[in-house]
This record gives structure tokens, sequence and C-alpha cells, in this order.
């Protein structure tokens, strides 16, 4: 088959599936104290309907899917939406990201159901600090679900860090640290700003370069390279079981190796995270359209991919230039749908 590629010549062969937007914690740099207004149950595509895009997208070359939410493991009966996932035909790679408070219960089933992997966000390993940032976590419920999903297979299972100048900075080492002794993969993610949550500042961000000479203090990082390419650029620290990941979507933009497409919890086709340009599969889905409509839907949102985004221009660049990092070209203003809504 014929790879899919954007008017960039970039292969697209990467599906993030948004579930849900409802989620169980209310992490301060995605969502305010008080959550967002739920979508309503019918604005939310049906398991049957994601079904029919995932198999359309995989004939078009759609090899790798991710389900993302809000949190997926709150969307009741998700085995199903596994099981019928991974039976799709070119379908390589299924997995999920989640907040880890459900695996405890959920990881052997969906192990069994098909999921190949999982990565779990957590921003502290301090019970109190976990609580503060997620504003209502348990930290003891995430280790047991990272124990289970250990144990029944869902690796490599990587560690999503952001790290914050101020609240969890003195960790960073500690997270680093781990992977000398786990084979996690641990990555460290520069916080974005998200939607209209008023949390994101030059204070608090910190950078990948500033992260790694931190890191480096520990041992040379040398570079990994890994077979299935994604944001996150790897490094081992010496003699090291697991492996440390650098996502910089501020500073070091990915998007020239972009390879992903992303469908909400609402039916829309996104084509960039931070570009506000939607496709309404959902519509054309509820009025009947043949399998022909949603795949000229597909290919049109794969032709409208922008070439990048403008995270680190504007407000985010004024900071940055002053530590004398180049930022690329504005391309699209920040996106206003909260993070959670996105599935990041
Ligand atoms: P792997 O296939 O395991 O490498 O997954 P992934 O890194 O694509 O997925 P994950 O959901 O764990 O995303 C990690 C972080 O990268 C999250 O903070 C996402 O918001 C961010 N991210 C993922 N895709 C993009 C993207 O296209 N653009 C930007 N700017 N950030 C992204
Ligand atoms: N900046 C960086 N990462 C974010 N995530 C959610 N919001 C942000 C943000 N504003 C991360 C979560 C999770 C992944 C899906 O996205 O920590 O690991
Ligand atoms: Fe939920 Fe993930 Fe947002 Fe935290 S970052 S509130 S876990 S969707």
């Amino acid at each position: 088959m014929k790879p899919l590629q954007d008017s960039f010549s970039r292969v697209i062969d990467y599906l993030r599936l948004s579930i849900t937007d409802r989620c169980n914690l209310r992490c301060l740099y995605c969502m305010p104290s008080e959550g967002v207004l739920p979508l309503q149950h019918g604005d939310i595509l049906s398991y049957e309907e994601i079904i029919r895009i995932v198999e359309i997208a995989a004939r078009l070359g759609v090899k790798k899917v991710r389900l993302t939410g809000g949190e997926p493991l709150t969307r009741r009966n998700i085995t199903f939406l596994i099981s019928s996932i991974k039976k799709i035909p070119g379908i390589e790679d299924l997995s999920m990201t989640t907040n880890g408070l459900l695996l405890e219960k959920y990881a052997q089933e969906i192990a069994e159901a098909g999921l190949d992997r999982v990565n779990v966000s957590i921003d502290s390993f301090k019970p109190e600090r976990y609580r503060e940032i997620t504003r209502k976590g348990s930290l003891e419920t995430v280790k047991s679900g990272l124990v289970a999903a250990e144990k029944a297979g869902l690796k490599p299972i990587k560690i999503n860090m952001v790290p914050i100048r101020g609240l969890n900075d003195d960790e960073i080492m500690d997270f680093a640290r781990l992977t000398l002794t786990t084979e996690y993969h641990v990555r460290f993610i520069e916080c974005m700003p998200s939607g209209d949550i008023d949390f994101w500042s030059p204070d608090r961000y910190i950078t990948t370069d500033e992260l790694k000479h931190a890191i480096e203090a520990i041992s040379p990082l040398t570079p990994v390279r890994m077979r299935k390419h994604g944001p996150s650029k790897y490094y081992r620290l010496s003699g090291a079981k697991g492996v440390i990941g650098f996502i910089s979507a501020l500073t070091h933009h990915f998007c020239e190796d972009c390879n992903r497409l992303r469908l909400t919890a609402d039916g829309k086709l996104r084509p960039c995270l931070f570009s506000e340009t939607e496709i309404d599969l959902k519509s054309s889905l509820r009025s009947g359209a043949p399998d022909e409509e949603i795949e000229r839907l597909l290919m049109l949102s794969i032709q409208i991919k922008p070439e990048g985004h403008s995270l680190g221009g504007e407000k985010e660049s004024r900071f940055l230039s002053m530590k004398g990092n180049m930022m690329p070209e504005t391309a699209h203003s920040p996106e206003k749908r909260p993070m959670s809504r996105i599935g990041g």
C-alpha cells in the first residue's frame, strides 16, 4: 500500500482517538478546578462510529492508534472498543494515554482485549504534591496501577511528567534516576499553554535544554534510536535499564516529523493539536454518508494539515529568545478547546 502523505510529504500513519472529554482528575495545567462542562452523551461518537472511522483510516494507511481522553478508562465497556480496533487489518500498534487511576482495575482485561501498551501521566511521586497537581488524585492508586500494567504486559510503560518550576522541579532528578533501575520510559514534556487555562507562564515552564543539562549531572545522556518515532527524543543514562525522553513542544518543534491526525470525542477531525481547524465527521456519519465520503474527509484533513504550530511564538518566544532559543515563524494561534477535549 502506498503510504498516506500530506502536502509536506509527511507520512501520516497515526490516529489519536479522544474517546471521552471526561476525566476523574483536574490537573492544574489542563483543566479549571471546577472541570469543564461535559459533552452530552449524544454528542459523543459511539463505539460503532469510532470503529468504522478506524476501519476506513486503516484502509488508507493508518497503522498506529492511541486512545486518549479526558481519561479513556472512564468510558464504559472500553474492552469492546479495544478488541474491535485490534481486529482491524493494518492496525499494528494500539496504545492508551491514561492517568493510571483505573489501571489497577482494568489493566488485565484491556491487555487481554488487545491493548499493546500504556503511557501514564505522573507529575510527582510525593503523595501530597500529586494530589495538589491533580487536585484530587491518589498516588498510591496510580502506583498500584503501574504494577498491574506491568504484570499485564502493557509494555513499554511510558511515564509522562510535566516539569513545572516551583512545583515539582525538585523531583526531576528522581524521575530521571528511575530509569536506572526500571525499564520505564520516563518522558519530560514541556508544559504547553492549553485552551483558556491561565496556568502557563514563562516562570513556571522548563525547557528541555535546561532539563538535559541538569540530568547530565547523573551521567552522560546517550541518544537512543527508537523504531517507532514520535514527538519524543530518547536518551539513556549510563547503564540504565530504561530510557529518558524529552517532548519539546515549545523549544524544538517536532512538526516536521508529525505523523498524526486526531479525532475528538465529539467527532471532529483535527489535523493539528494547535490549529483550531476541524472537520466534522460526525454529521456525515450520522446523515448516512457512504465510506467513500468518510474517506474523502479523512484525506481532506490530511491535505490541510498545517506545516507547523505557533507555540513558542508570541509571548512564549519573548521569553525563549531571552534564553537564546530560535523560534520558527508563527503559523497559527493556540487553540481554545481545553486539552482534555483533544486528548493531548
Ligand atoms: P508514543 O507513541 O508512545 O510515543 O506516544 P505519544 O508521545 O505520541 O503520546 P502521548 O499521549 O503520551 O503524548 C505525550 C505528550 O506529547 C502529550 O503531552 C501530548 O500532548 C504531546 N503531543 C502528542 N502529540 C503531539 C503533537 O502532535 N503536537 C504537540 N505539540 N504535542 C503533542
Ligand atoms: N502541557 C504539556 N502536557 C500536557 N498534558 C496535558 N496538558 C498538558 C500541557 N498543557 C499531558 C498530560 C498527559 C498527556 C496526554 O498530555 O500530562 O501525559
Ligand atoms: Fe485528566 Fe489528563 Fe487533563 Fe490530568 S491532564 S485533568 S489526567 S485529561
